[in-house]
């Protein structure tokens, strides 16, 4: 059974793939994350658990939810990732909650896929070049993900230094809080009311009033999924989004 979460398509489409070349059962946990629906899940085959990574780790309220969610039938996990090329601690998180559940880790791996943070200016905008082609070797990459899944080997990405997890650990809380505010988040006049955005919110912080959007409560996770899948183009982040174009993986790849 393949699980997935995804804001802008890289890791559906990942998982997508996943379960095509395994002949597996694929499951969107957008809906259940929303709805705190913490139903079992049973799988006869291994489960694959792919995410985004957000700050270093998979994001927070994915990891959350997985400690809650009871899994049953096949006892092997594996991970796998899609980043902008760095997932920090987040297989050591993984193997944590996995471990916890007496469930058997068989290791995590990442792909490097197109960076979808446009509320962040800490790198450089990709070129639609180099979009593609990142896209391009993801696809080569996953049918020799699904071979190892499937013949029951274990996925081997690379070591994580302890350094990593001191940083990481104790700062990501303080620094979502603090960097990922949801006061900027502004809707224009561009806006047609289609709730799109508030539909898609994993943490439901999005509410519809007179027709338009309004982000409630203090910080959210950042996912990107309400800017980015406005049909329009009619959220920004402050000033930070302004001039930057708008990525979901549906523009580029099958
Ligand atoms: C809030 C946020 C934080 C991110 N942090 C990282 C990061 O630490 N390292 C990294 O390589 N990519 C990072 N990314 C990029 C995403 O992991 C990457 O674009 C991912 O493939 C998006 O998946 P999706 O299209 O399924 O939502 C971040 C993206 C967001 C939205
Ligand atoms: S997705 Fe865009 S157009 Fe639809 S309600 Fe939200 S802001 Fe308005
Ligand atoms: S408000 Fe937007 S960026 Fe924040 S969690 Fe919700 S959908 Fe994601």
């Amino acid at each position: 059974m393949i699980l997935y979460f995804s804001a802008t398509g890289n890791t559906e489409a990942t998982a997508k793939k996943l379960a095509a070349l395994l002949d597996d059962e694929c499951l969107n946990l957008l809906d259940r994350i929303q709805k705190n629906d913490f139903r079992e899940i049973a799988s006869e085959k291994p489960f694959v658990i792919c995410a985004p990574i957000y700050v270093c780790e998979m994001p927070r309220f994915l990891a959350a939810f997985l400690r809650q969610l009871p899994l049953t039938g096949n006892r092997d996990v594996y991970f796998v990732f899609t980043s902008g090329g760095y997932t920090g601690i987040g297989g050591v998180l993984a193997k944590s909650i996995i471990t916890k559940k007496g469930m058997n880790f068989k290791g995590y791996t990442e792909l490097k896929m197109p960076r979808n943070y446009i509320a962040n200016n800490t790198y450089p905008e990709l070129t639609e070049e180099e979009i593609r082609r990142r896209i391009e070797v993801c696809s080569e990459t996953i049918p020799h993900i699904a071979e190892t899944i499937r013949t029951g080997g274990i996925l081997t990405y690379r070591y994580v230094w302890m350094f990593e997890r001191i940083i990481t650990v104790p700062f990501n809380p303080v620094w979502c809080r603090i960097r990922q505010s949801v006061k900027p988040f502004r809707v224009n006049d561009k806006c047609i009311s289609c709730g799109k955005c508030a539909k898609l919110c994993p943490l439901n912080l999005i509410s519809m009033n007179d027709g338009k959007p309004v982000w409630n409560g203090k910080s959210c996770s950042h996912c990107m999924s309400c800017i980015q899948n406005c049909p329009v183009e009619a959220i920004d982040y402050g000033n930070i989004t302004q001039e930057k174009k708008r990525y979901l993986y549906k523009k580029y790849g099958k």
